[in-house]
């Protein structure tokens, strides 16, 4: 296993926030299908990209399990497979928008996608294995490891891993492919655990290790970094990993300061997604005051994105305006106003205006 540190050729199109490891971003202005091309899916990387041979690879399923076994790369996908769409948003999306302006990688609007992923159900190799009763998460290990940017920074190397707890092992594929193509060494290749619906951060990619255990786990990824402030009302909050995808919108089209026609008609474009399922965006284009219905172009699947549209008709006088949508769910839910402190630099999901100039052109 070698590694390949730095971004290169390959990543045209994205756009770099960081070069060693590669941290690259999605343009969200190009949104054009459902699906993110694999070329312009945005990379989260933590550690330099691990190279591997995938005839040689194998994963170790091992822990609170009656039948502990490894399983080479080919045999895994020998086994009967499924392809579920799912948007990955990083936990991080959007932090470039905090005020006060917070650490890490500076995300503006493109580092959320939507793909096909295909691979082997994680139930079919739970099956396999026979969780015992006092089994109760599951943690996915990566094969990277190195010495976290993010404070505090733990005295020696930490390998990626994250868990999930064991009732939501149905949501998780064990993936091969992204789009119908191998995955590529930036997104994991061979291997990577995609669980739907959840932020980024749980779907381990280079997959090399499957651990059930009784206990929850506490390493470096799931109470450090990637965790929030739970409140219980006692002065006495509690570290909680992240899990779940909060309901968002995004305006893709018209981009932050883009020149427009005053008295026009223009087409805005976003996506909206969540956990559950979304059921309506609205667009503003007046501070907030009033909101008008956007029309979805994809049907609801919790988890996956709808892009949607909004006939705006461009007004006539010149000068600055503030573009905001914001998206409801099928509990009633709305994205809120504001950042919610409690998630630090994660879970940017407030509403956040777009601002455009407006010219008689
Ligand atoms: N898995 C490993 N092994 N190492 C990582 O650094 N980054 C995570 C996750 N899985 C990461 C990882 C984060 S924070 C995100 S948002 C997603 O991978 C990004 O997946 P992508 O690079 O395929 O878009």
């Amino acid at each position: 296993m070698s590694s390949n540190e730095s971004a290169s050729a390959s990543h045209t199109g994205l756009i770099v926030r960081e070069t060693r490891p590669p941290n690259l971003e999605s343009p969200f202005e190009l949104l054009e299908g459902l699906l993110t091309p694999n070329h312009l899916f945005y990379v989260r990387n933590h550690f330099p990209v691990p190279q591997f041979d995938a005839r040689t690879h194998r994963v170790y399923l091992s822990g609170a399990v009656r039948n502990p076994f490894t399983i080479a790369y080919e045999e895994l996908r020998a086994m009967p497979s499924e392809t579920r769409t799912a948007t990955l948003e990083c936990a991080g999306n959007g932090r470039v928008f905090l005020l006060p302006p917070a650490d890490g990688v500076q995300w503006q609007l493109g580092a959320v996608g939507t793909a096909e992923w295909t691979g082997v159900p994680l139930s079919a190799l739970l099956q396999r294995a026979t969780p015992d009763e006092q089994a109760s998460e599951i943690v996915f290990e990566g094969a990277d490891k190195g010495i976290p940017k993010e404070k505090p920074v733990p005295p020696g190397e930490v390998i990626y891993a994250r868990s999930i707890s064991l009732s939501k092992a149905s949501d998780v594929l064990i993936a091969w492919a992204m789009n119908g193509k191998d995955l590529s060494p930036d997104h994991g290749y061979p291997l990577r655990a995609l669980v739907s619906g959840h932020y980024g951060m749980a779907s381990v990619k280079w997959l090399s290790a499957i651990r059930v255990t009784a206990r929850p786990f506490q390493g470096y990824f799931q109470t450090t970094d990637y965790a929030w402030w739970k409140e219980n009302g006692d002065s006495n909050p509690e570290r909680v990993p992240l899990g779940e995808m909060s309901l968002k919108s995004q305006i893709a089209r018209p981009k932050i300061n883009e020149i427009i026609a005053a008295n026009s008609r223009y087409t805005v474009i976003g996506a909206a997604w969540s956990a559950s399922h979304v059921d309506s965006v609205e667009f503003s284009d007046d501070d907030g005051q009033t909101w008008h219905e956007a029309q979805f172009l994809d049907p609801a699947h919790p988890g996956v994105w709808r892009r949607w549209q909004f006939d705006w008709q461009v007004p006539s006088t010149p000068g600055q305006r503030a573009l905001r949508s914001r998206s409801r769910d099928s509990e009633g839910n709305l994205q809120p106003n504001q950042h919610d402190a409690r998630f630090g630099s994660y879970v940017i999901h407030h509403v956040l205006p777009v601002r455009v100039i407006i010219k008689d052109l």
